[in-house]
């Protein structure tokens, strides 16, 4: 199934990023099966790049959802994917003749990190990144690698005492989640500044569009509507969050492999700060308009340990430095979500 309209993440980027992406570069992004590491494997197959994707389909959500995820592009005679796991697979070797390495794979989701499963945020998160950034120190892989993109998380900041937040502020983070993604920034800037490799870590605030993870609030809604079913509100439905579309994520991706310094750290926010009770109603709005008559119960429930009550990006520094800014807005994103998860059910 056709994901998202790519074109005009990928037009008029800067001379510099099409200069190092340029047609037939040789590029990794880990996570390809998942919700942005597919779409982002897709924006640089229409660049013309040769992407080796890698993904050991994880089971915390559906296989055949990232399966479907990738269906665009396995067969393409561009990409080659390597079903293997960060944690044992050669680094070097997938490294190695690489412009750049997108690194998305991790372990997602700040509810199932507590307990027993926080070893698999532990492996999937730091471990997979150190043993890729060791693998960067490898002449071989330094020859040729521009970047390394980090996908960090806006869970990082924990609740900020003042918001937008920028990138200068002290990380709190609320979840052993947040605490594993900022420990692999952390590398991602270390490795940076004692051996120079070359890194630039993205802060995404909840993404969210077509393919979303099912275990994300939008996805779980619009499939509740779709079945009839209920929708589970963490909190009063007060918290605020800076929600930002798929394929501006992407875009963050693409800018970021020209930027200065060997370090930075970037916001990526979608450009403004939502009522999450305001959201779906919204979100409710649109699907009554393409399905008359269905509904999503809500459940109100407590707070989850871990989530925080407000997010925003602040995007000054990040829209200086690469020139990010988000394109898509909120209520054409969340039309585009609510159109592929009813146009991929037809589809069966
Ligand atoms: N979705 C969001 O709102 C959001 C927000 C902030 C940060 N992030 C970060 O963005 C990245 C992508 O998130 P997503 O929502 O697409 O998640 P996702 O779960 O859909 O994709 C991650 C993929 O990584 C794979 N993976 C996990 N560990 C691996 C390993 N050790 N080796 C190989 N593959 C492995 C999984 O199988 C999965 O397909 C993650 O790093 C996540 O922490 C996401």
């Amino acid at each position: 199934m056709e994901g998202i309209e790519l074109q005009d993440t990928i037009a008029s980027l800067p001379d510099r990023v099409v200069g190092i992406l340029g047609s037939g570069t040789p590029v990794v992004v880990t996570g390809c099966a998942g919700f942005i590491g597919s779409t982002l494997t897709e924006a640089l197959l229409a660049m013309g790049c040769k992407v080796t994707g890698v993904d050991c389909l994880t089971d915390y959500y559906d296989v055949s959802l990232k399966r479907e995820n990738m269906a665009g592009f396995l067969d393409d005679e561009r990409f080659t994917f390597l079903e293997a796991d960060l944690q044992d697979l050669d680094a070097v070797a997938l490294l190695q003749g690489k412009v750049a390495c997108f690194h998305l794979a991790a372990q997602a989701g700040v509810r199932a990190s507590w307990g027993d499963y926080f070893q698999e945020y532990l492996g999937r998160n730091v471990m997979a990144t150190q043993r890729l950034l060791e693998a960067c120190l490898h002449e071989a892989v330094r020859d040729t690698l521009v970047r390394f993109v980090y996908s960090s998380s806006s869970s990082v900041y924990g609740n900020q005492p003042s918001l937008p937040v920028t990138e200068q502020a002290l990380p709190q983070p609320r979840s052993p989640y947040g605490v594993t993604k900022m420990a692999a920034e952390h590398l991602c800037v270390l490795y940076a500044m004692n051996f120079g490799v070359p890194t630039s870590s993205l802060r995404y605030f909840t993404v969210y569009g077509p393919r979303q993870r099912p275990d994300m609030a939008f996805r779980k809604f619009i499939e509740a509507a779709l079945d009839g079913g209920k929708f589970q509100v963490y909190g009063d439905g007060s918290q605020t969050r800076d929600f930002t579309y798929v394929a501006d994520a992407v875009r963050s991706n693409l800018l970021a492999v020209a930027a200065e310094e060997d370090w930075a750290v970037f916001n990526t926010g979608g450009g403004s700060r939502l009522v999450f009770r305001d959201t779906l109603a919204q979100l409710q709005e649109i699907l009554v308009s393409r399905v008359p008559g269905i509904e999503a119960v809500l459940e109100y429930q407590e707070m989850a340990k871990g989530d925080v009550t407000d997010t925003f990006a602040d995007r000054t520094y990040v829209e200086k430095s690469i020139g990010y800014r988000p394109t898509v807005d909120f209520a054409t994103g969340l039309a585009r979500e609510v159109d592929w998860a009813i146009a991929r059910r037809k589809q069966g």
